[in-house]
């Protein structure tokens, strides 16, 4: 399995490091919201980190849904994990893997999921659109899928191009990957959202019988 190094040295900073207030909790509040979890829901986090997603999926589904969530950093899951057990949540399972070679019958087989996201994590993989092909297969005809991700600023917000290339270069991310454009191209009733001068770009879209990659090994 890839295991990202530069998230198992971080891995214990990375809540004060990521800019997670000024900049890019923008982004998962904004897919979270759009996702429109329903109490009972539940949710697949592919490259969940430490779990800055959980407590907004948390104060939706409520403790009768279950968040799986997935990262191929052991460091970044036991922060995940830490978080888990300081908040009491009892409906978190955590699975140490690698996202671009998930076999779908191990986290249930096709259509298990409500809802499934990846917020910041898919420019990271080589072969992203492996990863997003499994969480759109593993989400049910109804359910809904949701990526946040980054690219260069726009319009004005283009001066702080620098920051942004530095932010994904730190982080390991390829700044041109793009990866919500399977989310235009794949799904339906696509809603779209941005933030900080278009840097962040979210889309979340619904599954449909069409939309199946079989992603099963
Ligand atoms: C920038 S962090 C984002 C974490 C979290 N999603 C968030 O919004 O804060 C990227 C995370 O993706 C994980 N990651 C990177 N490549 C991965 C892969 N191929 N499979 C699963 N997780 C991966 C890293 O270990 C890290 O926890």
């Amino acid at each position: 399995m890839r295991r990202p190094a530069r998230y198992r040295a971080s891995a214990r900073f990375y809540d004060l490091i990521s800019a997670e207030w000024p900049v890019y909790r923008a982004g998962r509040v904004a897919a979270i919201e759009l996702l429109a979890l329903k109490p009972g829901e539940n949710v697949l986090d592919i490259g969940c980190g430490t779990g800055l997603n959980f407590s907004h999926i948390q104060q939706r589904i409520g403790p009768t849904g279950s968040i799986t969530a997935i990262d191929a950093s052991a460091q970044m899951l036991d922060q995940a994990r830490r978080r888990t057990r300081s908040a009491g949540w009892n409906n978190v399972r955590f699975v140490e893997a690698d996202g671009t070679s998930l076999d779908p019958a191990d986290l249930g087989g096709g259509g298990t999921f409500d809802a499934a996201l990846s917020t910041y994590v898919l420019s990271l993989m080589p072969n992203w659109p492996r990863a997003l092909a499994t969480m759109i297969d593993v989400t049910r005809p109804g359910g809904r899928v949701a990526v946040v991700d980054m690219q260069k600023p726009v319009g004005p917000a283009a001066v702080w191009t620098p920051l942004a290339r530095l932010a994904c270069l730190m982080g390991g991310s390829d700044i041109n990957a793009h990866p919500w454009r399977m989310i235009d191209s794949s799904l339906t009733d696509v809603r779209a959202a941005s933030a900080r001068g278009g840097h962040i770009q979210v889309r979340v879209g619904s599954v449909d019988g069409t939309s199946r990659h079989g992603t099963d090994p």
